[in-house]
């Protein structure tokens, strides 16, 4: 795993965007697997800026989202879709046939997970995957558990999860008690892993997840088998480690 020391949030995001502008020259058509959550925001508007400037041609890349939380229409300001679309599709020369994101609106969840799985597996599986990391060690919605879950899938949030996001939504009962996510076998396929971290409040977890145990109780743990993994964090985040 190479880790990235920045000083501050800014750098954390120039650096891993420079990552992913890298991987989007070097195969223009990649698949691209995003994430949303505050920890992203940066590192889209520095892609922006790569983009405006003519630096980076996003019209024959592909993505593919994490996740969406499910019950929610793409109109609501909460739903991934919207995060994505205003924090950087609508800024960028991505075609909108060319973007993915679970359809939190499909409530078969069988058969929406199914669809999601195939549409991974059609595009050729994920170039580079960006990840956030949850306090809890989640990535996507892969939450704490007993075993490591596969393909996409349906999920309970946890009430650590509930709390985090309850940030976003006028009260914690408002958030939604489900997602649909990518599963970890989906994630661990990506070629490659770029996981983003920023802020003290992400030290221990950075720490448990990348250098204790693997175990489903911390999903992110699993990441330490990945054999193409990055890790970009801000001096606060990588505080509780060695380098
Ligand atoms: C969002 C996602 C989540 C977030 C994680 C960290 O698509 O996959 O796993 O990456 O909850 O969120 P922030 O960045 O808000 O701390």
């Amino acid at each position: 795993m190479r880790i990235l020391k920045a000083k501050d949030y800014l750098e954390m995001s120039r650096k891993a965007a420079n990552l992913i502008a890298a991987q989007v020259i070097l195969k223009p058509d990649c698949v691209l697997g995003l994430a949303t959550g505050s920890t992203p925001i940066g590192l889209y508007q520095q892609l922006i800026q790569g983009y405006q400037q003519g630096n980076l041609d996003f019209s024959q890349v592909k993505t593919a989202n994490l996740d969406e939380y499910k019950g929610l229409t793409r109109e609501n300001d909460q739903s991934y879709y919207y995060f994505m679309h205003q924090n950087l599709f609508k800024s960028i020369n991505v075609k909108e046939e060319n973007t993915n994101i679970p359809d939190g609106t499909v409530a078969d969840s069988a058969n929406e997970c199914a669809r999601y799985d195939e549409i991974i597996r059609t595009l050729g599986g994920v170039d580079l995957q960006l990840l956030g990391l949850g306090h809890n060690g989640h990535i996507g919605f892969n939450e704490p558990a007993d075993s490591f879950a596969k393909g996409t899938h349906c999920v309970d949030l946890t009430k650590s999860t509930i709390e985090a996001n309850k940030r976003f939504f006028a009260s914690a009962d408002d958030v939604p008690r489900q997602a649909y996510t990518m599963g970890i076998q989906t994630i661990m396929n990506a070629r490659k892993i770029l996981v983003v971290v920023n802020g003290e409040a992400k030290a221990d977890i950075v720490q448990k997840a990348f250098f204790g145990p693997v175990t489903p109780q911390v999903p992110a743990s699993i990441l330490q088998f990945h054999p193409d993994v990055t890790l970009v964090g801000d001096e606060a985040a990588l505080s509780k480690i060695n380098l």
